[in-house]
């Protein structure tokens, strides 16, 4: 039966469920996030492009992580034309350790559509920036509501747990039937209620710091704290550790890999990996894609014209990307023959030189190995 003071009305919307949040729950949510509100420098700006910046990072890495790579990222690079025009190894390098390239590299397509298309700015305009590469529903609803204080949706992951408790509903919430209904709960919200400006910034923020601080992921949420508990519908129905519901995601991929580290004194060989695919226009060691014995890469090697000398093992290593893995064996490698000329992608550097280039976080285990990386400030 549904009680006058519920926090939610029922009601069917093309085959959905429809939800509604409670006005005063929201007003609440939003007075303890002006209390509680982590300090985070993508939060002292009304900058449209330090929230897509910020917004970008944010999908990757952790918060408490994020701090810095997004001050150093805006020292050099503090408006949308310098971004335009960044070299690609430069901008890979300021992105090294956040993962998925691809993002950065969309950063600098989107800039440069903003400099040709939208007189260096980001567009006030939601159905535009969807059309903006490397902006899907969530970022290009983040911008909008953190950077315009407009009335749209910014649902991540933090949100949709948050809400999936408060309305209980316990669908997957990895499905896009799940991800709508919610979505359409804060637009209803929205539309009815037209908070101003402030208002819709700190409320998305106020979504994302209370599913980070309170209804969090892992572990039990601090109920108490919840400025929601009130109408929570999972914390009234016992639900809390049902919901949300995930389904698994499929297995990954598995790639072997062998990797060649050949070293002449303080030199490295290293290669640019291709353009397009997993970490296009990054450096790498080289290697192949299966496992080989000491023999075995001696051979290849000798095949490929190197004189090997020496060949000594190293620690194995294993990098998780989002749908594949390497589990990579590896090999230190001196050759005689130094004077075999370099392939095209390939370069001999000095560990100086090595600093310019962007080199992902897969290979940590050798960089770490040969103390390839001096620290972030002499960068
Ligand atoms: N996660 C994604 N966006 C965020 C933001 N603006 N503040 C804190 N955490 C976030």
């Amino acid at each position: 039966m549904i009680r006058l003071e519920r926090a939610f009305l029922f009601a069917m919307y093309n085959g959905n469920r429809m939800y509604e949040p409670e006005a005063a729950d929201i007003e609440r949510l939003v007075s303890w996030y002006r209390k509680n509100k982590r300090s985070f420098p993508w939060r002292d700006t009304k900058d449209p492009y330090h929230v897509w910046i910020s917004e970008i990072m944010l999908q990757q890495t952790r918060t408490e992580a994020v701090i810095s790579y997004f001050e150093r990222f805006l020292k050099q690079v503090p408006d949308i034309e310098t971004l335009s025009l960044i070299e690609d190894d430069d901008l890979n390098r300021l992105w090294e350790g956040l993962g998925y390239y691809s993002r950065a590299r969309n950063l600098k397509k989107c800039a440069i559509k903003l400099m040709e298309e939208h007189g260096g700015r980001l567009p006030e305009d939601y159905e535009a920036l969807l059309k903006l590469p490397g902006i899907g529903p969530y970022t290009a609803g983040a911008i909008m509501a953190i950077g315009f204080g407009r009335p749209y949706p910014a649902i991540d992951g933090n949100v949709l747990r948050v809400l999936a408790r408060y309305f209980a509903i316990e669908d997957d919430i990895r499905q896009d039937a799940t991800k709508n209904v919610i979505t359409k709960s804060v637009e209803d919200y929205y539309r009815k209620t037209e908070p101003d400006q402030a208002f819709v910034k700190d409320l998305s923020q106020a979504f994302m710091d209370l599913g980070a601080t309170v209804c969090i992921p892992n572990g039990a949420p601090r109920c108490d704290l919840c400025p929601l508990r009130e109408n929570c519908q999972a914390y009234e129905q016992k639900l809390i550790e049902k919901i949300p519901y995930r389904s698994p995601l499929k297995q990954r991929k598995i790639i072997d890999r062998t990797l060649f580290i050949i070293r002449n004194g303080d030199r490295f060989l290293l290669r640019k990996r291709e353009d397009k695919g997993l970490l296009a226009g990054l450096y790498e060691f080289s290697g192949v894609d299966e496992k080989l014995s000491a023999e075995k890469t001696k051979e290849y090697l000798a095949e490929k014209g190197y004189d090997v000398l020496h060949l000594k093992k190293l620690p194995d290593s294993k990098h998780v990307f989002s749908h594949i893995e390497w589990h990579m064996d590896a090999y230190e490698i001196k050759i005689g023959n130094w004077d075999i000329p370099l392939k095209e992608n390939e370069i001999l550097v000095n560990k100086k030189e090595l600093q310019k280039l962007a080199i992902p976080s897969a290979f940590k285990t050798y960089i770490e190995y040969y103390a390839l990386r001096e620290s972030e400030d002499e960068i």
